[in-house]
């Protein structure tokens, strides 16, 4: 029999930890599947909409579902003014994604109910969530700006309305089906570090915007979500083409990981960074060039030649960035738009866990003391803590 340490695997590598019928990833062949279906069919043919759809009732939908649930959506996605007015305290520095947790995690207060065995409960949360995900992530941007938050335009679908409440003016309807297609592109991937957060907090039966706002706090960081922003700020840093290649040699040498790149599961490149890299150019040709793209192009191809034999390449959150540039979104909201696509396949996993519940009770593998006596507090000497600061936390 193995032995705890045997089985341990750091930050659950390989371990599988539900089954699902979601998404599936193959990091071999560069295979992203929702619900069976290939992710490049989807980008080509689906609305988010429809996506998101499919990722939480198991289906594609008929023309009639479809054209209910984006009413059922399109009719929920003003936000109550108390969350408004909660906004309007928070500090205008602030990073918007802590601004989504905690709106998110504010609308349980507002639909308390929790009767997580009525359809039409679970019905109402998930249009709740997708609809009003998104107005929160408008409002406090402009709240932030020191504007009223603008109104949703029922008028417009899902996409348009969204970059509508960042401007107020309608957008070119090109740049509103690139941003579509960015959402389908961030709706799902299998048991990342936010899903399985997810499904935990989901494992205790507590309710929806408890499970999205527990997600929104893991996408945050950024060896997850945030990476997305981290780009831009690099290829800020980066500069010129000429300086891409001491800038990998400087990185590889100080072992700090290069922003966009690596993942626990593709070893090739990530396929939604092939469809984002082919987006990113059709909006370059039909919007004015982007600096920041020869850049991208260039460290992508340095960094293969020096780690790609480790599998280390492109991932989503590579080009996704430059997509946004161009749509004129703050470099701020990146993560946040992944938040607004993921609640999608957070809300999939929410119901799925539902259905085959067992609360998550991992173990662990103890290795501090035992049996130490007590110090009386005037006998304690004070420690010195790592690094030599004293203000270090142990
Ligand atoms: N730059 C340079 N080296 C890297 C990178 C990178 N971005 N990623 C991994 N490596 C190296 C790493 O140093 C290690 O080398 P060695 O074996 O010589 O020590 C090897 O590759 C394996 O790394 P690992 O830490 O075991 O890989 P992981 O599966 O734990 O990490 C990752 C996956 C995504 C956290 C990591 O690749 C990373 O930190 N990437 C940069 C942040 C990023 O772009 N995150 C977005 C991930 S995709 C979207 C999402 O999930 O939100």
């Amino acid at each position: 029999m193995m032995t705890d340490s045997e089985v341990f695997k750091e930050g659950l590598a390989g371990v599988p930890a539900a089954k699902s019928r979601v998404s599936h990833v193959d990091g071999t062949d560069g295979i992203l599947e929702y619900r069976g279906i290939r992710i490049e069919e989807l980008a080509k043919s689906s609305s988010f909409i429809e996506v998101a759809y499919l990722l939480i009732w198991g289906k594609l939908p008929t023309q009639g579902e479809l054209e209910e649930f984006e009413y059922e959506i399109r009719t929920h996605r003003r936000i109550k003014y108390h969350i408004r007015d909660m906004m309007k305290c928070f500090p205008e520095t602030g990073h918007p994604m802590d601004a989504l947790q905690t709106s998110a995690a504010a609308l349980g207060l507002f639909y308390a109910r929790r009767a997580l065995d009525d359809p039409n409960y679970i019905r109402a949360a998930v249009v709740r969530l997708l609809a009003k995900i998104p107005t929160m992530v408008a409002a406090f941007h402009m709240i932030r700006e020191g504007n009223d938050p603008i109104q949703p335009n029922d008028k417009l679908d899902y996409a348009s309305n969204f970059l509508y409440m960042l401007t107020e003016k309608e957008p070119d309807p090109f740049a509103a089906k690139v941003f579509d297609v960015c959402l389908t592109l961030h709706a799902e991937h299998t048991m990342n570090a936010s899903t399985f957060s997810a499904r935990v907090t989901a494992s205790t039966l507590t309710d929806p915007y408890a499970v999205i706002a527990s997600a929104v706090g893991t996408l945050a960081g950024p060896l997850h979500g945030g990476a997305n922003e981290e780009v831009l700020n690099m290829l800020e840093e980066i500069g010129s083409v000429e300086n891409v290649r001491p800038y990998v040699e400087k990185c590889l040498a100080n072992k700090q990981r290069i922003m966009g790149f690596g993942h626990r599961v593709y070893k090739v490149k990530d396929p939604r960074a092939i469809i984002l890299q082919d987006l990113a150019e059709q909006l370059f040709a039909k919007m004015g060039h982007d600096e920041y793209y020869e850049i991208a192009v260039e460290l992508e191809k340095v960094v293969e030649e020096y780690v790609g034999q480790k599998g280390i390449y492109p991932n989503v959150d590579f080009y996704s960035g430059l997509v946004y540039r161009k749509l004129d979104i703050p470099s701020d909201l990146f993560t946040p738009l992944f938040a607004i696509a993921r609640v999608a396949g957070w809300l999939a996993h929410w119901k799925e866990q539902l259905s085959v519940n067992k609360i998550y009770r991992p173990t662990q593998i103890y290795i501090g003391d035992h049996n130490l006596s007590y110090v009386p507090m005037t006998e304690r000497v004070v420690s010195v803590a790592r690094n030599e600061d004293p203000n270090a936390i142990i």
